[in-house]
């Protein structure tokens, strides 16, 4: 297989504390996540990711069924802790060895590697020092970035910096649901900027450091509509898309916070110091959009500062996955012409799309008909979107395998692998049958 410039990029995605397992095996650090997942309470039945899908010992075997798959591109992320345990300092080069395999094996089974840099798993002596709070963040991540580079970069040209900063920065240092588990609104806006830098900063180190690198970042992403008619709640679904969608690619894309539509992002001040605007902006060679749901929004006094809140699927009563997120197909549609109207940023990739559902094993099969559905309704929206003139050049479903999916822990199951734990056995599900045949025929 060869990896060509012209086609469609088909993939799959995957992130370290998700998989890999392994949390303390040959040098590695703790990173938040190790910390927030084993204390009791923090996910779902008390579970964490310590083996996961022990992927660090079986990565072989799981890119070999990508490969028997047909797949040929690999997004995954890089453990911050894994190669530097304390954040800053000294490499563990077991760790740098590890990626080195994974990155080889990747290529020579003919499939091109796509790294993420932080999937959220911040080094834990960094989080004692104030974590993503404390601006000396934006030092910490470049000399990370630049390490990756100088062992990676030969081979390793797609590199993205960060995924979803909204989801780590919100759901981790505001709603305190996600590690660190951080409550309040002053630690999310300091988080908030510091990732904003971070995402531009670590686009310059890269583009520095790599030769013929093509640097992205990537962004979560929900197509939100107001509830109901009345204006109120057309004015209270802009606040919303404007924290949710907003928030980190404008200043990206050189056009500062969306302040105008969301006044509480004001509060941002005392964060920005002399110069920040300007560096909060890099033209990125792609963005990756990352979209599983829509949300609708309705206007709210209980709520401050927002002024909003978004009405459950549940309480809608409209198809919703394991995850209670509606099943909207056309929202990756509108989400792609949304970022696409970003003038700065050469193309798009779809990075993440997917869903979890009940998955039944019959007779050693397993017949996820409604996630083939859903895979199959996005990518026709998405290849509805390429049709109507947005440059979006490939697409990643989440998850190659199964794996630990953050506070709601094993019982959320996103993959084209089945994984049962017990015994790390891997059966490839009908969906997973199904996107390789789909993929070969749609080059
Ligand atoms: C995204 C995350 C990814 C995964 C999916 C379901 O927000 O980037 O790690 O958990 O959701």
């Amino acid at each position: 297989m060869s990896i060509t410039e012209k086609d469609f990029k088909w993939g799959v995605s995957s992130a370290a504390y998700q998989i890999e397992g392994g949390w303390n095996a040959e040098g590695k650090g703790k990173s938040i996540w190790d910390v927030f997942a084993n204390t009791k309470g923090k996910i779902h039945m008390s579970q964490n990711g310590n083996t996961a899908c022990d992927y660090f010992h079986q990565y072989t075997h799981d890119i070999s069924i990508m490969a028997r798959l047909k797949i040929p591109n690999y997004r995954f992320s890089i453990a911050w802790s894994r190669i530097i345990p304390n954040g800053t300092g000294a490499v563990n080069p077991d760790g740098i060895d590890f990626y080195n395999r994974v990155i080889d094996f990747c290529l020579e089974l003919g499939i091109e590697p796509w790294v993420t840099l932080y999937h959220w798993d911040l080094p834990y002596e960094l989080e004692k020092k104030g974590g993503w709070t404390n601006r000396e963040v934006i030092n910490w991540f470049s000399d990370y970035v630049e390490v990756c580079t100088i062992y990676f970069g030969d081979r390793v040209k797609r590199w993205m910096i960060l995924n979803e900063p909204m989801v780590f920065t919100g759901v981790g240092y505001f709603l305190g649901r996600h590690a660190p588990g951080r409550k309040g609104l002053k630690s999310f806006l300091a988080a908030a900027h510091h990732a904003a830098m971070c995402q531009a900063e670590g686009g310059r180190v890269v583009r520095s450091m790599v030769e013929n690198s093509r640097i992205g970042t990537t962004f979560s992403s929900s197509y939100i509509m107001p509830y109901g008619h009345s204006s109120k709640d057309s004015n209270a679904a802009i606040r919303i898309d404007a924290l949710m969608n907003r928030l980190f690619v404008e200043p990206l894309a050189g056009l500062g916070y969306p302040v105008n539509d969301l006044k509480m992002l004001q509060r941002l001040e005392p964060f920005i110091k002399d110069g920040d605007e300007q560096k909060l902006a890099f033209d990125m060679d792609f963005i990756g959009v990352q979209n599983y749901t829509r949300e609708m929004v309705s206007c709210s006094p209980l709520i401050p500062l927002l002024w909003a809140r978004i009405i459950s699927a549940k309480a809608r009563e409209v198809e919703t996955t394991v995850m209670n997120w509606e099943v909207y197909p056309e929202g990756i549609y509108e989400m792609l012409v949304k970022f696409s109207k970003y003038k700065s940023f050469k193309e798009i990739f779809v990075t993440e799309n997917g869903a979890a559902f009940p998955d039944i094993i019959d007779n050693g099969k397993i017949c996820d008909s409604q996630r083939i559905n859903y895979l199959d309704q996005h990518i026709h929206q998405v290849l509805r979107a390429k049709k109507d003139g947005v440059n979006v050049n490939g697409y990643f479903v989440w998850s190659f395998t199964d794996n630990f999916e953050w506070a709601e822990g094993y019982k959320p199951r996103f993959g084209l692998v089945y994984i049962d734990y017990p015994t790390q056995k891997r059966i490839i599900k009908e969906s997973g049958y199904w996107y390789s045949t789909f993929i070969q025929r749609n080059p």
